[in-house]
């Protein structure tokens, strides 16, 4: 086993691609992606890797055990990090059998070949390899405003296909811990936001229209609450666990940063008023359309990261103001990057979901 080689699953998309250019510019070892890219996963994300002696891309499937197994045989890696999902919680509704499919079955298929590898590997390797598994605070389901934040030991309930699926994903993982003794380590996080986030998602939603002076559409009264997390925080996290963790341990990961989702959008439209004015002074905010809420909404999410900041010394760099405040500025300047993702199938889903919104 090559300690400082590292499988990364899902790296083209949002949180993988932050997470392998993290790696690569912390010179950890020899990254090998394996994303299917799907209309999440972008290899534009990479691009600037084409030349990087330490970046190996292999488009497929975690659900395709034969090629995993010869990723694994090939290049003996110490670690894999899981982000390949299903990510949307809108798409889980109006489709959830992608989410069974690579949330469950693909988590399933990816961790028996690591199981396979990890049996063949001699005791010092089997006791220094880990397989974490990337998953989000959704499992936990809804909070009232003035509930406790989520806990490691908080217990499951998830109220969307999609939380449902990562919920039996992180199930797996546990199992395989508990039953194998496969060192395994699993962290919840809280929403991320930065650069490369495909504009589905409500904070490059929100840019992306603004930018464009369409409607900003907000489900129901904007009043649901997040806790907001900058991306590069998150990997900063995962290097963390993977260099710290526990096997068998549950780490929650969030930015201590609770917002409602009108305050997020109207600090985006805040940062633009200034860095884009609009013509004769309007603000961004007057494209602010409440529509139709989310099926199954989740009110409220929260995040108490004091395990991960006791045990292992993690805290958040950047504030929500320091963060949003560079996000918007990457959407600025990659007008071409948000262009080019907001072509073709794009436009379809964008009809699918807020067509019949009112
Ligand atoms: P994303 O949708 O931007 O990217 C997912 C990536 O996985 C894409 O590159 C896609 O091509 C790839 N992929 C999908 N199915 C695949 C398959 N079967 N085999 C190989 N690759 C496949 O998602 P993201 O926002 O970067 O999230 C990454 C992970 O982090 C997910 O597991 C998600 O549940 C978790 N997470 C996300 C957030 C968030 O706010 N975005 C918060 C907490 C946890
Ligand atoms: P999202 O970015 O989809 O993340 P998640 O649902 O996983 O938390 O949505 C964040 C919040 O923003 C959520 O409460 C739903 C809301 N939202 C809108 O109000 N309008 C939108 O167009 C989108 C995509 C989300």
């Amino acid at each position: 086993m090559n300690k400082k080689n590292i499988l990364v699953t899902g790296g083209a998309g949002f949180i993988g691609a932050n997470f392998v250019h993290h790696c690569l510019a912390e010179k950890i070892g020899l990254i090998v992606n394996l994303d299917k890219l799907t209309y999440a996963g972008n290899y534009q994300n990479l691009e600037r890797l084409a030349y990087n002696a330490d970046h190996v891309f292999v488009r497929g499937d975690i659900a395709d055990q034969s090629l995993v197994q010869s990723l694994l045989d090939e290049y003996q890696p110490g670690a894999i990090v899981n982000f390949a999902a299903e990510s949307h919680v809108d798409r889980s509704i109006t489709g959830p059998d992608d989410f069974i499919q690579t949330n469950v079955v693909g988590t399933f298929h990816l961790i028996e070949a690591a199981l396979q590898y990890w049996k063949g590997l001699s005791a010092n390797d089997r006791s220094a390899f880990r397989f974490l598994h990337v998953s989000t605070d959704e499992v936990y389901g809804t909070l009232q405003k003035d509930d406790p934040a989520f806990m490691e030991t908080t217990a499951y309930a998830p109220n969307s296909p999609y939380s449902a699926s990562k919920a039996a994903s992180d199930h797996l993982v546990r199992a395989y811990h508990h039953t194998y003794g496969l060192p395994t380590l699993t962290t919840n996080c809280s929403n991320n936001y930065g650069p490369y986030q495909f504009p589905e998602k409500l904070i490059p939603l929100v840019i992306h229209n603004a930018l464009k002076g369409i409607e900003i559409p907000v489900y129901g009264d904007g009043s649901n609450i997040r806790d907001w997390l900058y991306v590069t925080d998150h990997c900063r996290a995962i290097s963390a666990v993977l260099d710290a963790g526990q096997p068998g341990s549950v780490y929650n990961i969030g930015g201590n940063s609770e917002k409602t989702n009108l305050e997020v959008v109207h600090t985006i439209c805040a940062i633009l008023d200034q860095r884009v004015p609009r013509e004769e002074n309007l603000s961004y905010d007057a494209l602010i359309t409440f529509v139709t809420d989310r099926p199954g909404h989740d009110y409220r999410y929260a995040i108490n990261a004091s395990k991960i900041r006791r045990e292992i010394g993690w805290r958040p760099q950047e504030t929500f103001e320091t963060g949003m405040a560079k996000t918007v500025k990457w959407y600025i300047d990659h007008a071409a990057w948000v262009e080019n993702v907001t072509t073709g199938n794009y436009q379809k889903w964008i009809q699918t979901n807020y067509g019949q919104r009112t």
